[in-house]
């Protein structure tokens, strides 16, 4: 709901949500305060009282505050902070004009509220659906000195308790502005002191917590990579010091946007909580002619005031059905078997039919053929970007191999890395140029590849045409589209240098261009995103593939905390998740085939290993594996998730349930080995405490007993569990009335 009060000169908004409001006021100066977000709001509460004024030195006026010395925008909770024009605090927009001045100083001009959910230009956002349609408050703020203006957007989704945020400029003056800066959101929120918690990592460990208190040095997370990136995600949550999974006020804030980012969270010296996300600045700059407009990314922002755990599964009901899109969102995924592991570049079309022969008798439901089928792709330094077919090394083409796949009643997918080029390829030796790299200076080179400029129409057409022939040319279902380095030396030979600062972000568009036309072109098609596992895992790739695969790193144990990081934001059908072989081929370590099918199947599941090397009884447990896999998708890929054991704490545990409640599971992994054996216990939780469930033990032994003696006196595991043992156990509701 967005209700707009007007008193006096001033005009009160509040947006609210099911469980949460938002407020500002755009007061008599016309500056946009923000006044509240957390716990919704009665009609008529108006929280500008809670603005504490004094006349602070080395914090200055506005002219519009005339002699007013306690009126500063250094010192204020704003929506929009410019640079240059008194607030002294990290800005949201930084602009340089013609005559070579920086300020940004934006008052309110006019508002506008409409049905639906608002669009970003050429980026993914939140859309409609029957189920869940949004409302749009536009703000628009206006430089009078300029002309340029500032849309603020807002987006609210009732039930999801999710407000949504960006931000477009649009230069109406007659002179060029050069934008150094522009973010997604300004949020100061008053009185909040708050930890942050945001995802960290490296390439095979992705997105771990870490959880810090926000202090008055700025905690920031950011990418400079070209792409969200294994070292930071996108995504961060400020909470209270003593909220846990089940209690506490938290923030989620996601930005649903693929290259360079930055977010923060710092107090300023009222100590009041500047919190920040959008486009990084390092390496930006936008020129704005006359009438041309820059749109910033989405902020997907939420709030729960009970705990992370009910945070999270907010972000994963509004991502998983108005984000996500296509026939996959929620058709069934098929199990697949990915051959990269099994192979790497060492195989031929018979070794592939072969594995999918093995494949199809398990259950399998589709083969991947990832990298190597195409160019000259022995290895991985040389072929990327001759999309043709390596018919010499399959022995055929790919109409002949996918037929045969097809008739073993599999399907088939492929591996691209799209935007990369080899230095040794037929298409850098044709165009050099469509690489980027500096003239006179030599390129970073990693995996022995360069990066396409994907800001470029030829580039994108090339790939779209080399795509859709081979789309075209065989029954491809499926496509796992990489990226496998990170990105440097922008320089574009299309563009002038006056524009080489939008070139990052151009990049990005580029990338989400030629998804969405692909997209057009086969709207059957599945996609799994990749970036050397979870790279680009983020909101704005979720819009493209409903699936992403999660990480490089195949060791269940290690799977468990990236997977628990992943959870905080990301659908758990969003989560590309393959049993491999042991010892595991990036740790070493060999884990029991149960364990490492138990982790996977809390995702979107598939196999990467040499089936051939599979004794009879372990082929019997795949078999099993699969059966179980479909038989808890509903849960896994429908279903409310809920973390009840962290993995650092010896025991890792999480669960489903059905959003009707009548059925449920638990996974849990043991991760020590103790002498004389303490037993393992864990709360279940997601189960109605009235209803009857029956809860499957080993050996078809079940017990009864009511969801709430299930959550509150949790299960006490009724035999000894070794090292990487794990267990999943199956509540299923017994009857539906009261378990009184
Ligand atoms: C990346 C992916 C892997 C595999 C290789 C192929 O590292 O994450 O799954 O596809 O590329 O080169």
């Amino acid at each position: 709901m967005i209700s707009v009060k007007k008193e006096n000169k001033e005009l009160l908004f509040t947006l609210s949500t099911y469980e949460s409001s938002y407020q500002m006021k755009a007061d008599r100066y016309g500056v946009l305060l923000h006044l509240f977000y957390g716990e919704r709001l009665n009609e008529g509460d108006d929280l500008s009282r809670l603005i504490f004024r004094t006349d602070m030195g080395f914090s200055g006026n506005p002219a519009c505050a005339g002699t007013d010395r306690a009126y500063s925008l250094d010192t204020l909770p704003q929506e929009v902070s410019g640079f240059g024009a008194g607030d002294f605090r990290d800005s949201m927009v930084e602009l340089l004009h013609e005559d070579g001045s920086r300020a940004a100083e934006f008052y309110f001009d006019s508002y506008e509220i409409m049905d639906g959910s608002y669009k970003v230009d050429g980026m993914p956002a939140l859309y409609d659906t029957s189920a869940t349609k949004g409302e749009t408050l536009v703000i628009t703020m206006r430089e009078a000195a300029s002309d340029v203006e500032l849309k603020l957007c807002y987006g609210v989704y009732e039930k999801e308790n999710v407000i949504t945020r960006a931000a477009k400029l649009i230069n109406k003056g007659k002179k060029r502005v050069s934008v150094q800066k522009l973010l997604s959101m300004n949020l100061d929120m008053m009185f909040f002191d708050a930890d942050m918690i945001y995802f960290t990592g490296r390439h095979a460990f992705e997105r771990e917590p870490e959880r810090v208190p926000v202090r008055h040095a700025k905690t920031e997370i950011k990418s400079v990579r070209g792409m969200s990136s294994h070292q930071y995600n996108p995504a961060f949550i400020l909470c209270e010091k003593k909220a846990d999974e089940d209690s506490g006020k938290c923030y989620g804030f996601c930005l649903a946007y693929s290259g360079n980012f930055a977010a923060s969270a710092q107090r300023d010296q009222k100590n009041q909580t500047r919190v920040q996300m959008g486009i990084n600045p390092d390496g930006f700059c936008y020129l704005l002619g006359k009438d041309e407009e820059l749109m910033t990314p989405q902020v997907i922002m939420s709030f729960s005031k009970d705990g992370l755990t009910k945070l999270s599964q907010q972000y994963h009901d509004i991502i998983r059905e108005n984000m996500c899109r296509g026939k996959y969102k929620h058709e069934k995924r098929p199990v697949l078997i990915n051959n990269w592991e099994a192979t790497y570049f060492d195989f031929d079309g018979q070794k592939l039919l072969n594995i999918a022969e093995q494949a199809a008798e398990l259950g399998i439901e589709m083969l991947v053929l990832d990298d190597g089928w195409f160019g000259k792709r022995d290895d991985d330094n040389s072929g990327l970007g001759d999309w043709f077919v390596n018919e010499k090394k399959l022995g055929g083409n790919l109409q002949d191999i996918g037929g045969r796949i097809n008739d073993m009643g599999m399907k088939f997918g492929l591996w691209f890395e799209p935007e990369m080029i080899s230095e040794d390829s037929g298409l850098y030796r044709a165009h050099p140029d469509w690489a980027l790299a500096i003239p006179d200076r030599e390129p970073n080179r990693a995996r022995n590849q360069l990066a396409l400029d994907m800001s470029r129409t030829d580039v994108r057409d090339y790939l779209f045409e080399r795509m859709s022939a081979i789309l075209s040319s065989a029954p491809i279902a499926y496509v796992k589209w990489d990226l496998n380095r990170s990105i440097c030396d922008m320089y574009s030979h299309a563009s002038k240098p006056e524009h080489s600062g939008e070139l990052y972000h151009k990049y990005v568009l580029g990338v989400y261009d030629l998804l969405e036309r692909l997209l057009a072109r086969f709207p059957e098609l599945m996609l799994e995103g990749c970036s050397g596992g979870g790279g680009r895992f983020d909101a704005g790739m979720l819009y493209y593939s409903p699936q992403i695969w999660c990480s490089d790193n195949t060791d269940a144990i290690n799977r468990l905390t990236i997977q628990y990081g992943t959870s905080f934001f990301y659908p758990i059908s969003s989560v590309g998740s393959h049993v491999s072989a042991c010892p595991n081929h990036q740790t070493g370590r060999s884990v029991p085939l149960k364990t490492r099918a138990d982790v996977a199947m809390s995702g979107s599941f598939g196999y990467e290993l040499d089936l051939g090397k599979l004794t009879d009884e372990e082929k019997l447990q795949v078999k099993e594996q699969i059966a179980q896999f479909h038989d808890l998708y509903e849960l896994t890929h429908e279903g409310d998730y809920y973390r009840l054991a962290a993995p650092k704490e010896g025991v890792m545990a999480w669960a489903f349930a059905a959003k009707d409640k009548r059925r449920a599971f638990l996974t849990l992994v043991r991760l020590e080995a103790e002498g004389n054996p303490l037993p393992v216990h864990v709360f279940m939780k997601g189960l109605d405490k009235d209803k009857s469930y029956r809860c499957m033990l080993k050996n078809d032994t079940s017990v009864i007993n009511s969801g709430a003696a299930f959550m509150s006196g949790g299960i006490t595991i009724p035999w000894t569990m070794g090292q990487y043992e794990s267990v999943v156990m199956v509540f299923e509701e017994v009857n539906h009335g009261s378990f009184a």
